[in-house]
């Protein structure tokens, strides 16, 4: 099976995967492949908290023009995978010098499957974007096209726990792919002060409580298989409560900050929802005036990146966020994810790290900070050049 990601998040998804018990784990981009059964597959798609989605290969072809596409396409049995009355839908990615349009390579392959059905039943399956029976997954890598069934429907950022919004909250699964790379312990503190929807937040009060990240899910893809690997409820059932019953109710102190009233209202309803309000807490105040935990900890901060503000309140803005790490967060370690290189300089302290990720279509760097106790002088940009 191969598991997709969000560049970055190739390395904890491998990690993943191998604490969950998966066979052969090699690591590609944005993926990362592995052998499993049926029920690991389900397991997969359940707990796995940096994987986007989760795909079968059945076969490898081929391809070197539209011409060749249709017909190796057709040369796959699809009744092995569907009936006439069942939907389809087809999601291309391409990396090709011979195809270009992921949409048109959906399409023609969509032909070609829907012709087979014709020729033997003169009637078509129909495609259904949202929901079909099966969805394909075509990746064009040059002239080879693995073609996988995906299991997971829609993509496994979609938790099942958030309300419609009209924030940009950040994606979840790298949301989740943060909170891991901080190597925060699950027991410190962990503090979001510029929290927004409160994604961050909620994807670590999951992770410290071992809540399968799918557990608000009622539909993955896998659950409409009929044919090939067919949706068995009972070992499902039996999947799903074995991690239910590894969920933990520890009492660490997750908080976030929030500078818009209204959006910290959202926050603290998206909480609810995703029913870790018992461990997360939400205030409504600026960073500079958060009043911070004793203790150690971790802070995560996806700040604005400035598209939509003046250069000079983005300056200040980092710098703040800097100040204030050093003036009421020793003790903790400090991480920052921004696509704004010229921003970072203003934070005025020396990152001990750095990891190049995606946020979308943006580069981002999430730096890391570690403020200690009566080191500050260590920690100030006297002097560097870089
Ligand atoms: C990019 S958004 C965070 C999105 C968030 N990660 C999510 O998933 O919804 C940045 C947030 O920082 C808030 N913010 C900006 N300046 C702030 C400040 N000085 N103190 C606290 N929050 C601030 C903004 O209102 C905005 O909601």
């Amino acid at each position: 099976m191969i598991a997709k990601t969000i560049y970055g998040l190739e390395e904890t998804l491998s990690q993943e995967l191998q604490r969950l018990g998966a066979k052969d784990v090699e690591i590609h981009n944005r993926a990362v492949s592995f052998v499993g059964d049926k029920g690991f597959m389900y397991k997969a798609n359940l707990c796995l908290r940096t994987a986007l989605r989760v795909l079968v290969p059945i076969e490898t072809i081929t391809v070197y023009n539209e011409k060749s596409l249709y017909e190796a396409i057709q040369s796959i049995d699809w009744e092995k995978y569907m009936d006439v009355n069942d939907t389809l839908a087809i999601d291309t990615v391409l990396n090709s010098e011979q195809f270009t349009h992921s949409q048109y390579v959906s399409q023609k392959a969509k032909d070609a499957i829907v012709d087979q059905f014709r020729a033997k039943h003169n009637v078509r399956p129909d495609v259904d974007l949202d929901k079909p029976t099966i969805r394909i997954h075509l990746h064009i890598f040059h002239d080879v096209c693995t073609v996988s069934l995906d299991s997971s429907g829609e993509s496994l950022h979609k938790r099942g726990y958030r309300d419609k919004t009209n924030l940009a909250p950040i994606n979840e699964v790298l949301a989740a792919g943060l909170v891991i790379l901080s190597g925060w312990d699950k027991r410190t503190n962990f503090i979001d002060p510029m929290c927004g929807s409160g994604t961050i937040l909620i994807e670590a009060a999951l992770y410290a409580n071992n809540i399968p990240p799918g557990y608000f899910r009622e539909d993955f893809g896998f659950m409409r298989w009929h044919k090939f690997m067919p949706f068995d409820e009972e070992l499902w059932d039996t999947i799903f409560d074995a991690a239910v019953n590894k969920i933990t109710n520890h009492e660490q102190k997750i908080i976030g900050g929030e500078l818009s009233p209204n959006v910290a209202k959202k926050a603290k309803e998206n909480i609810k929802l995703a029913k870790v309000d018992d461990v997360v807490s939400i205030r409504n105040c600026d960073m500079k005036d958060f009043e911070v935990p004793s203790g150690r900890g971790v802070v995560i901060i996806n700040p604005p990146y400035g598209e939509r503000m003046v250069k000079d309140n983005i300056e200040e803005l980092y710098k703040m966020m800097g100040d204030t790490f050093k003036q009421k967060f020793a003790g903790y370690n400090c991480w920052i994810l921004s696509s704004n290189m010229e921003a970072f300089k203003h934070v005025g302290l020396r990152p001990t790290r750095k990891i190049t990720l995606f946020n979308g279509q943006l580069e981002c760097k999430f730096q890391k900070y570690e403020i200690y106790e009566g080191t500050k002088k260590i920690h100030k940009l006297e002097g560097r050049k870089d």
